[in-house]
């Protein structure tokens, strides 16, 4: 994971630098540092913890210099302290370098390189890689773009890489295997940025080149950027980017949180989920990656989908859209158990990735196997120009937005947008759902952004129940058909936030084990809602009564018979049985919000975790 941010220019390097890591702390933020050069004159500066934390020992520091490289770093290779952070330096002091990803050829290397007599400060697999570079430049005394060629030629592993040499302060090499890297460029090349995503630059330049895998770029000041493969030295013409991005999107516009900003971002990030595609006065839904490539959806055997954490329950959600509406056989898959389970596929299977961020290694490497035995994949993705939606044979965008926070959550209602969509058109088009039940579907659905905005004026209802049950050591989540991964979907939530012990079961499947565990201790979050076997889950709610469990209910608006079981009720509109998820999901998340911000966590960036996890 970790995020890179970097400069070479006119300006001073430094705060652009700074509120670049701060951008990219999504991607971890177990320890930053950044390496400042003022002429020949170098600074290097890390510790443990936050950029806020670099921040407060900046301070006191000369800031000055017009090239920087800083990191904010997910600790893969030792543990998060001040020695293992990045920027590392090679054993000459000259070499510098910052790097998102795994080496994991990098103990071979080190012993090797010991041998030759170099010594390490860090258990990083980083300062192994430049003082590889280093070795690699001093003996073939080539060039520094040359050497980093040479030694990524012998390294096995995922890497963004960028290194300077404190000699040449007007020279940055940037590579790409696996983990992104983006470089922004100034006007008539006078400055250049180099960062794990475009956010760090956006208000400097639209200009981008994303660099693809195995690609090398040397970024000299007002020189055109050359890029080069790694592998066989091949020219690349790179493709430069217009930039769609901008700054709003990705600060707290008032917000306590970005995770409450996404929460209430829902309305109308699914309806730019649906936008154009969704012709609702036309009764028709328009989807150009769909249409061209309609005959393998509708000839496919089976969909297979893949994915991990909150997209993966938006695939389950997928499994009963697709199998319902468009009577099309469905599995989905952890994209880490697909990747090393050599799974059957076959040609006429269809693969839908699905993944936020677009850089989920283990989705990544499953969408490349299914690849390689023939099937056509399909992404759904949010990151525009991601190393998944660029891998995927063709796919949708979610067009959710920027999401920050850690906790996925437009992310997730978006994708259950863009695949309801598919589900629908592919249902009316095989015949399975009739043109007036399609057209129901297709005003309902123009009607979920409404809708969920009466959701979130639960907001502070929601927020006394969450003072009621903050403290619970464990919570169980149930739901049943399409409101079961909604079940799942909560207890996530409130686990990686709250750091409270939860688990999402299928409301049946509770008698097989769950049902131990309530007490009168027990909160049970249920969801009741009224299309969807109403009944059952009416059943199951009196079986935990009768244990004492407390029961917090998402029901129908108007519902009588479960209000008067349940401690508490929360209500939603009513909806498609399809479409519920889209609803019992948002006071989930509230509650999983209000909850830790009474725990007193960080919401956004919660312990352990990372939003784009780019190593496997
Ligand atoms: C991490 C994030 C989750 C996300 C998962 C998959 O675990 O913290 O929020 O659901 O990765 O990420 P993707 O970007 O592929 O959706």
């Amino acid at each position: 994971m970790c995020g890179i941010a970097g400069y070479l220019g006119f300006r001073k390097a430094y705060p652009i630098v700074i509120n670049g890591l701060q951008r990219l702390e999504y991607r971890g933020y177990d320890s930053a540092g950044v390496v400042l050069l003022d002429g020949n004159e170098m600074s290097l500066y890390k510790t443990k913890g936050k950029v806020s934390d670099l921040k407060k020992i900046m301070k006191q520091k000369n800031i000055d210099g017009n090239l920087a490289l800083g990191h904010t770093r997910w600790a893969t290779h030792g543990v998060p302290n001040d020695e293992n952070s990045h920027p590392h330096l090679s054993n000459s002091g000259k070499l510098v370098i910052v790097h998102n990803g795994i080496i994991e050829n990098y103990d071979t290397i080190k012993k090797e390189l010991i041998i030759r007599g170099y010594t390490f400060k860090s258990d990083t697999d980083t300062e192994v890689l430049i003082n590889l570079i280093e070795e690699v430049k001093i003996k073939n005394k080539c060039k520094l773009g040359e050497a980093v060629q040479m030694a990524l030629s012998n390294v096995v592993g995922a890497y963004a890489i960028a290194v300077f040499d404190i000699s040449k302060p007007d020279e940055i090499i940037v590579a790409k295997l696996g983990s992104p890297i983006a470089i922004g460029i100034g006007e008539n090349n006078s400055e250049f940025f180099v960062a794990s995503d475009a956010s760090p630059f956006i208000e400097y330049t639209r200009n981008a080149i994303y660099l693809e895998d195995e690609e090398l770029a040397i970024i000299k000041l007002g020189k055109e950027i050359r890029v080069r493969k790694i592998q066989d030295n091949a020219i690349v013409e790179p493709d430069i980017h217009q930039l769609k991005l901008n700054l709003e999107q990705i600060e707290k516009g008032g917000y306590d949180h970005f995770m409450l900003k996404e929460i209430h971002e829902q309305p109308d990030a699914i309806l730019d989920a649906y936008r154009g595609r969704l012709l609702a006065s036309k009764g028709i839904i328009k989807m150009g990656s769909v249409d061209n490539n309609i005959a393998r959806f509708l000839n496919a055997n089976r969909i297979v989908i893949v994915a991990c954490g909150t997209s993966w329950h938006a695939g389950l959600v997928a499994e009963y859209l697709f199998e319902d509406l468009a009577r099309i056989s469905v599995e989905v898959e952890y994209a880490s158990e697909f990747r090393y389970r050599n799974p059957i596929i076959n040609k006429n299977d269809v693969v839908i990735a699905i993944s936020q961020s677009g850089e989920t290694a283990d989705t990544l490497a499953a969408i490349k196997l299914a690849k390689s035995k023939g099937a056509f994949v399909f992404g759904v993705c949010n990151v525009v120009g991601s190393s998944i939606a660029r891998e995927t044979d063709t796919g949708a965008y979610t067009h959710a937005g920027p999401e920050i926070g850690v906790a996925s959550t437009k992310a997730f209602t978006t994708q259950i947008t863009v695949l309801a969509l598919m589900a629908l058109k592919l249902g009316n088009l095989k015949g399975e759902l009739s043109n007036s039940r399609y057209h129901h579907y297709i005003h309902e659905m123009s009607l979920i952004p409404g809708k969920v905005e009466e959701v979130l004026k639960m907001d502070t209802e929601i927020e006394k129940i969450a003072a009621i049950y903050k403290d619970a050591p464990n919570c169980l989540y149930l739901g049943r058909g399409f409101n079961f991964p909604v079940a799942l979907e909560g207890a996530l939530k409130l686990k990686e936030i709250s750091y409270i012990h939860a688990e999402g079961y299928p409301a049946a499947e509770m008698k097989h084990g769950p049902i131990a565990l309530i007490d009168e201790h027990m909160p049970v979050i249920v969801i009741a809602t009224r299309k969807g076997h109403y009944d059952k889950v009416v059943s199951n709610i009196q079986e935990i009564k009768a244990r004492h469990g407390k029961i917090i209910a998402i029901v129908t608006k108007g519902d009588t018979i479960v209000r008067e079981m349940a401690d508490h009720v929360i209500e939603i509109p009513e909806t498609e049985e399809a479409f519920t998820p889209l609803l019992s999901t948002i006071p989930l998340q509230l509650l999983s919000y209000y909850i830790a911000v009474m725990r007193g966590c960080n919401v956004d960036q919660p312990r352990n975790l990372a939003k784009s996890v780019t190593v496997e």
